[in-house]
């Protein structure tokens, strides 16, 4: 069950086995609590949207001298970038190993950051993405951990009725992105807003966008963006995750891994499904300058 909490859902207590993670008790007291400092960078994004891949590649570019020479021992070769940059609603990843704590990871709409984000006017990196996609993925992941635990699948008309209503874990996908991308808008020296789908179409740019960014500007020529781009790829992130079985207790690391392709959900949704999605998004987003 969801509650909402200012115009957004989140679950309360305990999700699956873990902790109270994401939890609306862990929201509200995170922003009181949580003090943000300005060398931080969030990495921002609804579930589903690429945070992996975000965490992985925005990692890899802040401790760029690691990735030399396809270093063997880069921690990206063996850990789940889940692991290397901890969100802040999960209490769990905060106390395992962190190579770079000013990279910090969220899922909370931009309106119910901590106060201390954007007080400390520290950076923040959203990445959205085609809400279709996003839907399909989410309820592949969600049936995943329910079939883990033994638990009954949710069937695809089920969840399409609520994540189209906006009653989704982090409130609606549509307002989600709607908040980053007007922060972006009105504050662009501090949020950089990218898209899932513009990273798959031209990784190098964009990859480039967010070094510029993050403070590691690319000298042209030295390969090395392609070999971040290599070392953060579906295929390679999803050998790592399948070699180490020690993810999460909650989450397999592998359940963050499934197709990562553009437009994967036309395999899944009906027209009619299609229809209502693609409206919402067109209102929503009208005049705001996002296209997939
Ligand atoms: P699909 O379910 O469509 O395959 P998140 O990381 O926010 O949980 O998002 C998970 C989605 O990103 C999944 O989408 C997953 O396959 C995809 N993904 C994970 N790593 C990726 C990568 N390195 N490149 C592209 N997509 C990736």
């Amino acid at each position: 069950p969801l509650y909402k909490y200012e115009g957004f859902w989140f679950h309360q207590g305990f999700w699956f086995h873990s902790e109270a993670s994401f939890s609306v008790e862990v929201v509200m007291a995170l922003q009181e609590e949580f003090v943000a400092q300005p060398t931080n960078v969030f990495l921002a994004t609804y579930p589903k949207s690429g945070t992996t891949w975000l965490k992985a590649l925005a990692f890899a570019i802040a401790n760029r001298t690691m990735c030399k020479g396809s270093n063997p021992t880069h921690p990206l070769l063996t850990t789940n970038p889940h692991y290397c940059v901890p969100f802040i609603e999960t209490e769990p990843f905060l106390t395992n190993p962190c190579y770079n704590n000013d990279l910090l990871a969220t899922h909370l709409p931009y309106t119910l950051l901590p106060k201390s984000v954007i007080s400390s006017n520290c950076r923040i990196v959203y990445v959205c993405r085609n809400p279709k996609d996003v839907f399909i993925s989410f309820w592949h992941f969600v049936n995943k951990l329910l079939s883990d635990d033994m638990s009954p699948e949710m069937k695809l008309e089920d969840a399409f009725e609520l994540f189209s209503k906006g009653v989704s874990p982090n409130g609606s996908c549509w307002d989600h992105v709607i908040g980053y991308r007007k922060a972006s808008i009105e504050r662009p020296d501090k949020v950089l807003f990218l898209s899932y789908e513009e990273m798959k179409k031209d990784p190098k740019s964009e990859v480039k966008k967010l070094a510029t960014f993050l403070g590691y500007p690319f000298e042209e020529g030295d390969g090395e963006i392609e070999e971040i781009i290599k070392l953060c790829s579906f295929k390679k992130l999803r050998e790592v995750s399948k070699a180490n079985k020690d993810g999460h207790k909650a989450i397999p690391n592998d359940a963050f891994f499934r197709k990562g392709e553009v437009g994967d959900s036309v395999n899944y949704l009906t027209p009619e499904m299609i229809e209502v999605l693609d409206k919402i998004t067109l209102e929503k987003f009208n005049g705001l300058d996002i296209s997939f």
